[in-house]
């Protein structure tokens, strides 16, 4: 092995460790938020004791912590099937976990970061989910299977899934029999769709909590303790000879590279494109990945996710300028329209987002 590469294997080892404290750390900095939210209302039962129901706070925060509890013995579950998948000789985990705390200093931003993928797996992995996927995935599903109905068509097709983020849009297109591969750059993400995909969980076998952290536009108390259990389905029922893989890195870095060119059948788009940096250089190597007559199937926003970052470069077109630009690098346009859905939208929340998605099919006319 080169010395590039060694240090490379390291950075990543570095890295994969990084996550799995950050999944340790959870439990440590959301009592620590919880217990200074508690201390800052109990802070005025001298003023306000009168219209605070103490019982009610103390009971409230108890079952907060509780939750949080929950949640810290999910990703206790994750990270210990990774550090088992990856061969580690130690079998006492606590001491193990305590080790790999201690060589990284975690910060709020990096939990934060958690708590919104505990949000991601509703959208992937809950029946509370299912109306979400149902207007987005289900929209790039029902193409797909119109376009190819018979079974052995699709076992020869091949799609690539960038930003597959929990899998389960990856999942839904193998169970369909499509050769799938997904691919994800967030160790947090990898990590955890790992788990969620190749553990052989139960339906409904892990109770979650995963509005525990949220304050704001709360109706009731009870909604920030929902209980979703996860999976809302079994990820071994596939079909047999399902060719399923996943990439891990940058789109960029991976798909840029010789060996890709014309390979895939279909690249399916689902809320990635505004996550580019130069989003040229993504239709690009789109194009170039795909085989002569192959499809983008694109559904979502253009929320541009480095825009207005000090010190990123992030290119921002709109809708009609990525249009165009397809077509003069040669695609056809099959399907464009403009459909509704959310995104790791919480059905009991004041506050509600819902994004009017660009749905396209466009075909590579050429090389
Ligand atoms: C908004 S999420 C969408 C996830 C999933 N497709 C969905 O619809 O729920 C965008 C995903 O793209 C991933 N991502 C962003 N930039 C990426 C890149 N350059 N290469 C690979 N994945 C990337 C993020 O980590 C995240 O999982």
């Amino acid at each position: 092995m080169n010395q590039g590469n060694e240090e490379e294997q390291l950075q990543q080892i570095e890295l994969f460790n990084k996550t799995l404290a950050t999944y340790l750390e959870y439990e440590r900095f959301t009592m620590n938020s919880l217990q200074k939210e508690q201390n800052t209302i109990s802070g005025l039962y001298l003023k306000y004791g009168k219209y605070l129901d103490e019982k009610q706070i103390l009971t409230k925060f108890k079952r907060l912590n509780e939750a949080v509890e929950k949640n810290s013995h999910f990703l206790h579950t994750v990270v210990a099937s990774q550090l088992y998948a990856t061969n580690q000789t130690e079998t006492n985990f606590q001491k193990l976990f305590q080790e790999i705390v201690q060589q990284f200093s975690i910060t709020e931003y990096n939990i934060s970061r958690v708590r919104t993928i505990i949000k991601m797996v509703v959208r992937d992995w809950s029946s509370e989910g299912l109306e979400e996927r149902k207007s987005s995935y289900g929209v790039i599903k029902k193409y797909l299977l119109e376009a190819l109905p018979d079974l052995e068509d699709r076992k020869k097709f091949s799609i690539l899934v960038p930003g597959s983020g929990m899998g389960r849009l990856a999942f839904d297109l193998v169970r369909e029999g499509f050769q799938t591969e997904g691919n994800e750059f967030s160790y947090l993400l990898l990590i955890m769709s790992n788990f969620l995909l190749n553990s052989g969980l139960a339906v409904k076998e892990l109770p979650i909590f995963p509005y525990v952290s949220d304050t704001d536009n709360i109706l009731k108390i009870e909604d920030r303790l929902q209980e979703i259990k996860i999976p809302d389905t079994n990820t071994f029922e596939i079909p047999k000879d399902s060719k399923f893989s996943m990439s891990g890195g940058d789109f960029v870095d991976v798909y840029r590279k010789e060996e890709y060119k014309n390979t895939y059948d279909c690249v399916v788009s689902c809320f990635f494109l505004d996550t580019a940096h130069n989003i040229l250089e993504y239709l690009e190597i789109i194009k170039n990945i795909l085989k002569v007559g192959g499809v983008l199937i694109n559904f979502g926003p253009l929320t541009y996710h480095w825009s207005g970052m000090n010190n990123e470069v992030s290119i921002e077109l709109s809708l009609q300028e990525i249009n165009e630009i397809l077509i003069k690098m040669g695609f056809e346009f099959l399907i464009d329209e403009i459909k509704s859905t959310s995104y790791s939208n919480n059905q009991k929340s004041m506050h509600h987002t819902n994004y009017d998605c660009a749905f396209f099919v466009c075909k590579k006319t050429s090389k």
